[in-house]
């Protein structure tokens, strides 16, 4: 058998808890790594089976940042803060989860041309369309690589679409909550919207890879397809017919939207396969389900389904 490439030695993962990062700590034990994670409430993980797990420890700026209720001042500095403490601690690469909203929400680019690593988000329009999650993540991401520049970090980045697939938190993340507003009858309708999506086991090996690729540089973009809202939801209701999924759009007056291209190219080269969407939606509704966040309802049965909902 080959030896597992973690070979012990220790990784950190920040925010140990979340969605993303549990597949992470997961992927990373698989493969022999030590991981030492940090979380704000140690209380609420459990993980995991097959590895070592050190810690949680629970460093000062992670602490200080529960105070702070807005979400562009955390993000930042909490980027920067990270980046800091793995150049005075000597760590020799730093893999930071940024996001496609650093990538794609740009006035000027092609609408033809497949976003890429080389497109940067318009700070000015996320502004304008007061979409802040991508102006915060544009600036913490833009932030990471002026430290890193100034600090010598070996900063490489991966840039995620919609993540979805099975939990192994407790909680209902604001991705998963993406597909459950459509299942649960809380979504009457559908927006006239498109969307890429990646499943969350693939995120997780999007790290790993470029961490242990010593010639991974720049930025990764990880993403599997796009769908309009209504395949989405005629996915779900092929799937999971039981479920009041919307059948209308919001709009339904104009044709509908359709979502940026991308490229993968980066990730694949480094041999990476992506689940297909399907297959994530699948998942991701049954992980719901036996985890007791979602009912399993009978077939079909449209009394039933009234009365559990
Ligand atoms: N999920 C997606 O679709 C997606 C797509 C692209 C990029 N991303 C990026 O990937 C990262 C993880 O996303 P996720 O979906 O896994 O989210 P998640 O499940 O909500 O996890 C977020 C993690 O960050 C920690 N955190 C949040 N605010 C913090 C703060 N102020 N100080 C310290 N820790 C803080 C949370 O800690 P607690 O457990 O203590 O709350 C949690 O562990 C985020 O940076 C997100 O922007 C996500």
């Amino acid at each position: 058998m080959p030896a597992l490439s973690g070979d012990g030695r220790t990784v950190c993962v920040t925010g140990a808890g979340g969605f993303i990062a549990s597949w992470l700590v997961k992927r990373l034990l698989e493969k022999g790594y030590t991981v030492r994670g940090t979380v704000r409430n140690p209380g609420l993980v459990r993980l995991v089976r097959n590895g070592v797990w050190n810690g949680p420890f629970q460093p000062d700026y992670i602490t200080q940042a529960c105070f702070e209720e807005k979400m562009i001042e955390p993000a930042i500095h909490g980027t920067q803060y990270v980046i800091t403490a793995a150049a005075d601690a000597g760590v020799k690469r730093v893999v930071f989860t940024s996001s496609i909203g650093t990538v794609y929400m740009n006035p000027y680019r092609d609408p033809i041309k497949p976003v890429d690593d080389t497109c940067w988000s318009d700070l000015d329009y996320c502004k304008q369309t007061e979409n802040w999650y991508c102006y915060a993540k544009t600036v913490a991401e833009q932030g990471a690589w002026e430290v890193a520049r100034k600090r010598g970090v070996d900063l490489v980045v991966v840039n995620p679409v919609l993540v979805l697939g099975p939990l192994l938190q407790q909680t209902v993340n604001a991705s998963t909550d993406h597909v459950m507003k459509y299942l649960t009858g809380s979504a009457r309708t559908y927006v006239n919207a498109a969307q890429a999506y990646v499943h969350v086991k693939d995120v997780a090996e999007a790290h790993v890879r470029v961490y242990e690729t010593p010639g991974a540089h720049g930025r990764y973009i990880c993403a599997e397809s796009t769908l309009h809202r209504g395949e989405l939801c005629r996915i779900l209701s092929k799937l999971f017919p039981e479920y009041p999924i919307p059948t209308k759009c919001k709009d339904e007056v104009n044709p509908p939207v359709k979502g940026y291209k991308f490229s993968n190219q980066r990730l694949k080269d480094l041999g990476m396969e992506f689940v297909p969407v399907l297959q994530c939606l699948y998942e991701t509704v049954k992980s719901l389900q036996d985890k007791g966040m979602l009912p399993v309802l009978p077939p079909n049965d449209q009394d039933e389904l009234m009365m559990t909902l």
